[in-house]
């Protein structure tokens, strides 16, 4: 009844609706109007009530909320499940249990905070709450493992597309997975798999973006939307945006338009045509980074003339 009567109270935001109105429209008593709107207030919702005139919603709580981030979410498949924690361990965690449990394609896993937040080779995500947006995606493309890097490279262009294009934010995007805006990291991505012998079973896409966040909580190298805005921006915008923008690129990969994705990437990429270090286990790789190639791969020249490709790994940018 709550999310009933949020949504009416939004279309009509302009304005204030009588109680009686509400309880003639949802077919519910006065009274129980009035506890509504009390549990609601108690949640966070900004409703003024003005005696004659009714009821008004003056804002809504900076939670993530699974009813408000549905609210006119465009997409069809990005989102259509969602489950919200205050706290968890790791969304990735969360979301690769429901993916075992055969959770459809696209349900959202987020936390306020996360306990045990994961990065990339065993590294730590710090997670604080208040500010950030740390959330997982259940995936199930029909590609190979070795393919799994074009989920990432994907991601990544959206999360750079999303601050270019509303927030006015020069993003780019460090490969394979890192956002960064100058010298320090904005957002991190961990994509992780099921995979067997015959293909991908899902894949986890996590996604870890300091919107709000206080920088003196993160690590040194980061930085924050609010920090270089100077602006709180609105969490769940953000989130339904991006989640369009994934379903978008999403599309491409699955049908196939993976070159249009690497263009993308090439006009994002601050890695493109530097010389670079790649740290792969126990392997080094120093040369010239020149292309990605059709899976996702990083094109590396090394000094020698061979190529390689990389699949994975960690990156220094030389000067
Ligand atoms: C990295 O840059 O090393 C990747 C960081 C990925 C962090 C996100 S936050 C949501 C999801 N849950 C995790 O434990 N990690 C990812």
């Amino acid at each position: 009844m709550e999310k009933k009567i949020i949504e009416f109270l939004k279309e009509n935001k302009e304005n204030f609706i009588s109680g009686e109105e509400i309880s003639r429209k949802l077919k519910v008593s006065r009274t129980a109007v009035w506890k509504h709107i009390q549990n609601l207030k108690e949640n966070g919702y900004e409703i003024v009530a003005q005696p004659h005139y009714g009821y008004r919603l003056m804002g809504i709580p900076d939670k993530l909320l699974p009813d408000e981030i549905s609210y006119r979410l465009k997409t069809k498949l990005m989102g259509k499940r969602i489950f919200s924690y205050v706290t968890t361990s790791s969304t990735n965690d969360v979301a690769y249990s429901l993916g075992e449990q055969s959770m459809p394609e696209g349900t959202l896993v987020l936390s306020e905070k996360q306990t045990k937040g994961r990065g990339r080779m065993g590294r730590q995500w710090a997670s604080p709450p208040k500010g950030g947006l740390y959330f997982s995606l259940i995936l199930r493309p029909k590609i190979t493992p070795t393919e799994a890097g074009k989920i990432t490279l994907m991601a990544s262009i959206c999360i750079a597309k999303v601050l270019r294009d509303n927030y006015e934010v020069e993003a780019v995007i460090k490969w394979p997975n890192d956002v960064y805006v100058g010298r320090d990291k904005i957002c991190g991505i961990l994509t992780e798999m099921n995979a067997e012998q015959d293909g991908i079973k899902f894949i986890i896409l996590g996604i870890g973006i300091n919107l709000n966040t206080d920088i003196s909580k993160l690590p040194k190298g980061s930085t924050s939307l609010k920090d270089i805005t100077k602006q709180n921006v609105n969490r769940i915008q953000f989130l339904q945006k991006l989640l369009r923008e994934l379903e978008l690129y999403y599309m491409k990969i699955k049908n196939l338009k993976f070159e249009e994705i690497i263009t993308d990437w090439r006009d994002l990429s601050i890695t493109l045509g530097r010389r670079i270090k790649v740290k792969w286990r126990s392997s080094l790789i120093e040369g010239q980074a020149m292309d990605i190639d059709i899976s996702g791969a990083l094109i590396v020249r090394d000094d020698f003339g061979f190529f390689h490709h990389i699949l994975s790994g960690d990156v220094t940018i030389m000067k």
